[in-house]
């Protein structure tokens, strides 16, 4: 299990083998809608939602009228008015409560709770007159926002400015409020760092869509993104590596004398900026700093942080040799260090969780060193798992003693659970299962659906190897967080973890992301019982089209097609084809030409081999136009998967 999950995320570098190794064998149902056919397409599903006949018309003279003395709303009004004006040049004034004349949209917070709808849902009410939005709390009143946005012609994004069109939106009535209070995207910006402006635009469009907990993995073995005051080689050494173009598993270690130049972090001004920002949008920031392993960046800056106190370069790319990438649990200095990290980024995130990492921790030198072993024999510790355990529960200390709580991927489970932690579950779901029979809360992000460095679609059309095996969008769209047996209360809710090997650029990490980030935000927001792909469907395509509006990259993998062989009854292979839109057709041929909708199409049966082909080539088509990418393989590569 362990070393498929990570393959799956490949940080450890023995991965590196499985990858070339892998290499080398290588009916829509309708959205809401009124009697005239009005229509609208929101992601996440909302609870419950009508849409009623009628419109109502956005003109420049609508205001926006908001409670009196409430920042936090005053804030989701101004990024309203902000994002229509950009998109449809209206510029909506905001007024206090008092004046209330004209057609207005009127953001209103219960006088009388409303316990249907909790602290983050709302009721959003669309007539022809005028719009409310109710809510407990101002995070309710932001999504009704959010939603009412979504009800605007998909034209409406940030960069799509048309002023010729009419700005209707149907009369809807809507009564919506989330399944879980973690719902969150995680963004890697050590292996490959990405500017505070980056993470900023990530953390809006996620807000966009309900997500409220951005998990920031600031450290690891290939930079230290974070400006520590109190130790300040972190960053002046942590924070660069040598430059390295191409794929990541092949980039060269550092050579004698190279300078490291690739890099960056945030310093503490950047990282309040953008918590600030984060706040606005609802968005709760979870930093992690990642210990005892995934260290190297804070061993090549403190080498005495080590157990072998050898002094190393940051990684270029995978660990290179047998760098040491775990920090010493017997070096009582290591304590102090740790103490004064985590007093400065409790200092800068107002949110309760800060992770601690935990994960893959290599024990082999804590079993070589004899401060580690002494460690073990004071604090009468049998194994290193113990040690490990030992090391977390002091982390959860420090944490406690700065009024913040422990958060950790499930190695933490090892060696017995620290008093209060919470364990983020990766490699599969057992880890959540464990902690919740032990009385401990869980997010849920296990890598065979919640890894979104993963391709999501076939690696001869993606090209971009970012981790397999795929996850496809529907993939990430069936999985269902609460576990068969546990208890829901313990399930916080769940994350997709985007880690950054091999994610170059901010094009990339968008493309990586959208459109399954849209399907996590249903699973994490939606009822259950809501859940439909084929409803989820129209809904996302109206997003991709608000997506082209404000340029933000998607994958169109779920256009493609997927070919799956199989053996006719004399053992022979055949090839069939999958689409994941059931509206799709595919054509294709053996002879090494492009095909379009005149070659063969596929008729849903598996499809005879002709004598000599060497390769298939094939693509999809919707409603007679092309829609898919180009897939070309060779029919000894197919041979190689049907022997698995
Ligand atoms: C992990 O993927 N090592 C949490
Ligand atoms: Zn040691």
């Amino acid at each position: 299990m362990k070393t498929k999950f990570r393959f799956l995320r490949m940080k450890h570098y023995c991965s590196y083998l499985v990858v070339l190794m892998f290499l080398s064998v290588c009916g829509m149902s309708a959205s809401a809608q009124n009697a005239s056919g009005q229509k609208i397409q929101v992601v996440p599903m909302p609870v419950k939602e009508k849409v009623n006949a009628g419109a109502f018309t956005l003109t420049s003279d609508v205001k926006i009228i908001i409670p009196d003395g409430n920042k936090e709303v005053e804030t989701t009004a101004q990024l309203f008015s902000e994002q229509v004006s950009a998109s449809t040049g209206l510029s909506l004034k905001k007024i206090g409560s008092a004046g209330t004349n004209g057609k207005s949209i009127r953001l209103i917070l219960n006088k009388v709770q409303n316990n249907a709808i909790g602290t983050e849902g709302y009721v959003l009410n669309v007539k022809p007159s005028g719009i409310t939005i109710n809510a407990n709390k101002p995070a309710g009143l932001f999504y009704g926002v959010q939603t009412l946005i979504q009800l605007l012609p998909s034209e409406t994004g940030q960069g799509g400015k048309i002023n010729s069109k009419s700005w209707n939106i149907p009369c809807t009535e809507i009564t919506d409020y989330p399944r879980f209070g973690w719902r969150g995207l995680m963004l890697d910006v050590s292996r490959h760092f990405f500017t505070k402006e980056f993470v900023k635009r990530y953390i809006d469009q996620m807000a966009k869509y309900k997500m409220n907990v951005f998990h920031w993995h600031l450290t690891d073995n290939q930079g230290w993104r974070i400006e520590i005051k109190g130790l300040p080689e972190l960053t002046r050494v942590g924070a660069w590596r040598v430059p390295r173009t191409g794929r990541f598993w092949t980039f060269e270690a550092p050579q004698p004398g190279e300078k490291a130049t690739d890099g960056g972090y945030y310093t503490q001004e950047d990282i309040k900026e953008v918590v600030s920002y984060a706040q606005k949008r609802f968005v709760t920031i979870v930093p992690e700093v990642d210990v005892p392993g995934h260290s190297l960046a804070f061993i090549a800056s403190y080498p005495e942080a080590s157990c072998t106190h050898v002094k190393y370069a940051v990684n270029a790319g995978f660990p290179h040799g047998d760098e040491d990438l775990v920090l010493c649990v017997g070096n009582e200095d290591n304590f102090k260090k740790l103490e004064t990290i985590f007093s400065e980024v409790a200092a800068l995130f107002p949110g309760k969780y800060i992770h601690i990492g935990g994960d893959e921790a290599n024990k082999d030198n804590w079993k070589k060193c004899p401060l580690c072993q002494k460690r073990m024999k004071d604090e009468g510790l049998k194994n290193e798992e113990q040690l490990q355990s030992y090391f977390i529960k002091r982390m959860e200390k420090i944490l406690a003693s700065k009024g913040k709580k422990l958060i950790g991927w499930d190695e933490i489970l090892e060696g017995g659970l620290s008093p209060d932690a919470t364990v983020m579950s990766w490699r599969g779901v057992e880890g959540g299962i464990a902690a919740a029979k032990e009385g401990h809360y869980a997010v849920m992000s296990p890598g065979q659906y919640c890894y979104i460095n993963s391709m999501q679609g076939e690696l001869n059309i993606e090209k971009v190897y970012a981790g397999g095996p795929t996850i496809r969008i529907s993939d990430v769209y069936n999985y269902e967080p609460v576990p068969d047996g546990v208890d829901s209360k313990y399930i916080l809710g769940g994350q997709g973890n985007l880690w950054g090997e091999f994610v170059t650029s901010p094009r990339l990490a968008e493309y990586m992301t959208w459109p399954r980030a849209f399907a996590l935000s249903e699973i994490f927001w939606t009822p259950k019982e809501k859940k439909d792909w084929n409803s989820f469907v129209p809904r996302m395509e109206a997003q991709l089209k608000r997506f082209e509006k404000e340029k933000v990259n998607y994958a169109p993998s779920v256009y493609d097609p997927a070919i799956v062989p199989v053996k006719d009854k004399d053992g022979n292979m055949q090839l069939t084809f999958k689409t994941e839109l059931n509206d799709l057709e595919v054509y294709y041929t053996f002879d090494c030409t492009f095909p379009d909708n005149f070659s063969a199409k596929y008729q849903q049966k598996p499809i005879d081999i002709p004598t000599g082909a060497s390769e298939i080539w094939a693509t999809t088509y919707r409603n007679g136009k092309p829609i898919g990418r180009l897939l070309v393989i060779g029919i000894n590569e197919l041979k190689g998967r049907l022997g698995k």
